[in-house]
């Protein structure tokens, strides 16, 4: 196995950034590429003490024999990026393609008012309008800013070198299935298809070149933003359940669902799942909290994962115990 895709199927936060971060370890890929639409994305890792907030740097950062890229179908926030790159000791390791869309103040200001901010309920990154401007053949590229060119290799190149090496190639995906722009609740979603194809299309990875995809379920649904979310709970019901959930990069609460297997069975279709991760089961079931063997799981907690795994037909093979990055029971032989 060389090239694993890794994307969410619910409407993001499904937990990716720590199933990347223990995959990057775990796996140890030499490259650890992101697709995706831009900084609207936001992943929390906790590796012991401290807790990283991603916004643009791939979620694998945290294995230092990795290299980190970005793919050119992402739009960057300079800002953002290089303040990462600092903060999280990631110079040297982390690059760009050329053909990255950049973010400037303008997107900021077009996507912080009006129907993206009101109606759609946009992060406000500049992600959205950005891409517009791409699909306008106006946005400037990577390329064009002198600060950036210590960052650039040809993405592309790199990853399918690596992967014709039988080197490991870990794919991060950003958001969720049903923010994309084609398959998800239109209008009430983001600016990119987001699904394992758009990824594979943003980092310039052909479909023969994709072993595993693997899609990430939270252990219920949540959403932030505006859009439909079917049997949604009331924010007394979702604080008793202990899903009141904060996002990463707007703050805003996040409104919550069971568990939505006619969401799920779309999801695996979607993106040809070859198996599913499914995080947060300490949140359902608190006494599986910090397990890593499926056989010390209560009996309650292994139906959940069973029933998963027969509505939905697709081995169950990572699950999530708890927020560090260990805290995962892994099925893959
Ligand atoms: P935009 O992508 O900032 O334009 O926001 C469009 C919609 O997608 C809003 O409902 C956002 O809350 C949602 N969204 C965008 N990125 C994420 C994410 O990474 N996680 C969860 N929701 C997101
Ligand atoms: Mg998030």
């Amino acid at each position: 196995m060389t090239s694993t895709v890794v994307v969410g199927g619910f409407f993001g936060d499904e937990g990716k950034g720590k199933i990347i971060s223990y995959l990057a370890i775990k796996d140890n890929p030499s490259i650890i590429v992101r697709g995706g639409a831009g900084p609207n994305a936001g992943h929390t890792i906790r590796d012991g003490d401290r807790v990283y907030k991603v916004r643009m740097l791939p979620s694998g950062f945290l294995n230092k024999n990795a290299k980190v890229m970005i793919g050119p179908g992402v739009v960057i926030n300079p800002d953002v990026l290089l303040k990462e790159i600092r903060d999280f000791d990631a110079s040297g390791r982390s690059f760009i393609d050329k053909h990255c869309g950049i973010i400037e103040e303008t997107h900021l200001t077009r996507d912080s008012k009006g129907d993206l901010k009101e109606k759609i309920g946009s992060t406000g990154s500049g992600t959205g309008p950005a891409n517009a401007d791409r699909a306008m053949r106006v946005l400037k590229l990577a390329k064009d800013f002198d600060s950036l060119s210590s960052l650039i290799v040809d993405v592309p190149e790199e990853i399918n070198s690596a992967i014709s090496k039988n080197e490991n190639v870990l794919i991060e995906g950003t958001q969720g299935t049903f923010l994309s722009l084609w398959h998800g609740t239109y209008p009430f979603v983001t600016s990119k298809d987001v699904t394992a194809s758009g990824i594979c299309a943003d980092i310039g990875l052909g479909p023969k070149n994709v072993d595993e995809v693997i899609v990430v379920f939270k252990s219920y649904v949540t959403r932030v933003g505006t859009g439909p979310l079917a049997n949604e709970l009331t924010l007394e019901q979702a604080q008793s359940k202990g899903w009141s959930e904060f996002g990463t990069v707007t703050g805003r609460q996040r409104r919550a669902a069971d568990f939505d297997f006619d969401l799920a069975r779309r999801a695996i279709m979607l993106n040809s799942a070859t198996q599913i991760s499914i995080t947060k089961l300490d949140v359902i079931f608190p006494s599986c909290a910090g397990m890593t063997s499926y056989d010390n799981l209560p009996e309650e907690a292994k139906s959940f994962i069973q029933n998963i795994e027969r509505e939905l037909n697709i081995p169950v093979t990572i699950i999530g115990t708890g927020p560090a990055i260990d805290d995962v029971i892994d099925r893959r032989s």
